[in-house]
């Protein structure tokens, strides 16, 4: 896409990758299949030391790494935590990664981490709150910042845009990238009953530099985003969609709850892969 976010920054999309989990550890730095890079959870990573510094360390001499976390709270009212921010700063400086992500959500309130994100109400005063935490964020960490479009099952009180405009006006006011989840979408799209063709057709797909794929679990009266089952038919048929309107993404197969065996989710990614070579030619 010409006069992409990703253009702008130099970034090149980096094929299919997978999650470094820690069942993982002992086997992926050595891996003979083909990976083309791997996303972490900073969190997982910030306090370093022992196997998990080690496994990273080997991980990052290989293939770029690109964290992906969950503990920002970029659109919560507490200010930003200095020291998680100083920390993954230092982690994405360590992995040398072209750029980094978190959720457009909320995941603290009053000091205490929710363990969950949680969605803002989709209005400007939110999109004036969010903007000047992301541009903070950009500049310490001083490398290009995608911001995820999360999944959520209440609408908060207060909207007065809709979701994609809420998420345009958020990463092109910030001027940051999107990590467009295109499962989410698909959840999302299920539980509040929208079209996520025409959800995909409103975004500014030009912000996106990365993708995620995932599994979610369906219950008789809502879908529930677990990343803990294979990525389903109508979702691999919204990522080509995607794809044939963005071009080429580095997309993640991303695995966090009743995670199978490294092959399972390296089998994933190979059908990633082979979508984004069709797409490419
Ligand atoms: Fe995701």
């Amino acid at each position: 896409m010409s006069n992409s976010y990703a253009q702008r920054h130099g970034l090149q999309p980096l094929g299919a990758g997978i999650g470094l989990r820690r069942s993982f550890y002992e086997t992926l730095p050595a891996t003979e299949r083909t990976v083309d890079w791997l996303e972490i959870i900073p969190e997982n990573f910030l306090a370093l030391g022992g196997r998990p510094q080690h496994t990273l360390d080997a991980c990052a001499e290989r293939w770029t790494v690109l964290p992906h976390g969950v503990g920002l709270n970029i659109g919560g009212p507490d200010p930003l935590d200095e020291e998680y921010v100083t920390r993954l700063a230092a982690l994405v400086e360590r992995v040398d990664a072209p750029f980094f992500s978190d959720h457009l959500c909320y995941s603290r309130l009053g000091g205490v981490y929710l363990h969950d994100l949680l969605p803002l109400p989709f209005n400007e005063e939110v999109v004036e709150h969010v903007v000047p935490r992301v541009r903070e964020v950009m500049a310490r960490v001083g490398r290009p910042f995608l911001l995820e479009n999360p999944s959520y099952y209440a609408n908060m009180p207060g909207g007065t845009l809709a979701e994609a405009d809420f998420l345009r006006h958020v990463a092109e006011q910030a001027d940051c990238g999107l990590l467009l989840d295109v499962n989410n979408i698909y959840v999302n799209a299920q539980n509040h009953g929208y079209d996520p063709r025409a959800f995909v057709d409103a975004l500014p797909l030009e912000r996106v530099v990365q993708i995620h794929l995932a599994g979610h679990d369906r219950y008789p009266d809502v879908i529930i985003d677990t990343h803990g089952a294979p990525v389903c038919d109508e979702v691999w048929s919204l990522y080509r969609y995607v794809l044939d309107r963005s071009g080429p993404v580095s997309t993640l197969i991303e695995w966090d709850q009743a995670i199978p065996s490294m092959e399972a989710v390296m089998d994933e990614a190979d059908r990633a892969r082979a979508v984004l070579r069709e797409v490419a030619r």
